[in-house]
């Protein structure tokens, strides 16, 4: 099974019109980032990247869109969530026996102040902010979404990562009893991502926890998840139940599976195409009503147009090497 097998768009599945009119700015503006420092990586592993620097200017013009966003019943209703199953639907009709409250986080590894929180005291203090993001799918459908989230990078300061932070690893909850796609094996359980350290800080990413201004539905990957919206979508993993700061890059679900097909850093990139697959053009699930019976069809940008705000941290890596 691969994802393009699982995600293509059956007309069956359009439903009616309604576009999301209340679209609301995102106000925060960032300062710099942490410093923290890369060097020492690994023969194996890709160079150390430069600190990114993004200016409140920049981040305002990344963080908003004029795109029509995609309709909320298709963003709820058009997932992935294997852990659901593989159908596109499948997430949105399994997932209500995902019991998301009470939820808890075990962060460890390599950081001064290792534990687990719960949700609440995770994001305590933090108030969500609204971002809309494009997210691109490695399948070539892509969507327009106002999630509600903390950036990351707060939340990971909190932990202490030590120097030997070089990678955040993170894992899903992978519960039999309340997840029956677990019975296949279309992944190895349980779904991981990774990020570089300087990615997982960077202001762009998101842990949300709500979007169209209510909690995040199960399907979406309740009651938190990533969103790092350079990337393609599956780097944005769902319920989220375990972060570990590491020192070597970890292992990911997909890497995992198709080594050649899915690589770490998966930014978004429509000069290098997937094996199987062009990566140059997308079909735009938007707010119009018939979008998902004839998505337009656009070009895909340089890391899902956000290159402004992240080319910095690949400078001198060879992207089609670092896939
Ligand atoms: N996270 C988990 N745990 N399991 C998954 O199957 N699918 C990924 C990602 N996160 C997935 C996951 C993929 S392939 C995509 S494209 C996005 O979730 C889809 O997010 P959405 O359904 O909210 O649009």
């Amino acid at each position: 099974m691969t994802l393009r097998d699982a995600l293509r768009i059956p007309a069956s599945e359009v439903t009616d019109e309604t576009v999301y009119h209340d679209r609301r700015r995102l106000l925060a503006a960032f300062a710099s980032l942490p410093a923290l420092s890369l060097a020492g990586c690994a023969d194996a592993e890709p160079p150390p990247s430069p600190r990114t620097n993004v200016t409140p200017a920049q981040a305002r013009g990344g963080f908003a869109t004029d795109e029509a966003p995609t309709r909320y019943e298709d963003v709820t209703s058009y997932n992935n969530f294997y852990e659901f199953g593989t159908g596109k639907q499948d997430p949105s009709r399994a997932a209500k026996t995902l019991r998301t409250s009470p939820w808890s986080v075990e962060v460890a590894g390599e950081c001064a102040k290792p534990g687990t929180i719960s949700l609440d005291d995770l994001v305590r203090g933090l108030a969500p902010q609204e971002r809309i993001y494009r997210l691109r799918c490695v399948e070539g459908w892509s969507m327009v979404i106002p999630w509600l989230g903390v950036p990351l990078g707060e939340i990971l300061k909190r932990f202490q990562p030590t120097a030997n932070a070089k990678f955040v690893a993170f894992t899903t909850l992978a519960d039999r009893e309340q997840m029956p796609g677990l019975r296949f094996r279309s992944i190895n359980w349980p779904y991981r991502e990774g990020l570089r350290i300087d990615e997982a800080m960077h202001p762009l990413t998101l842990l949300a926890t709500g979007l169209y201004g209510k909690p995040l539905p199960q399907q979406n990957g309740a009651p938190l998840r990533l969103v790092v919206p350079w990337k393609y979508g599956f780097k944005s993993i769902k319920s989220i139940v375990r972060i570990e700061f590491t020192e070597r890059m970890p292992k990911t679900a997909w890497n995992d599976l198709q080594p050649r097909e899915y690589g770490f850093f998966s930014n978004v990139n429509p000069e290098v195409d997937h094996p199987r697959w062009s990566q140059k053009t997308e079909r735009r699930i938007s707010g119009d009503g018939a979008s998902r019976l004839f998505p337009e069809r656009i070009a895909t940008r340089m890391f899902n147009g956000y290159a402004e705000q992240v080319a910095s941290m690949y400078s001198g890596m060879d992207l089609k090497r670092w896939y």
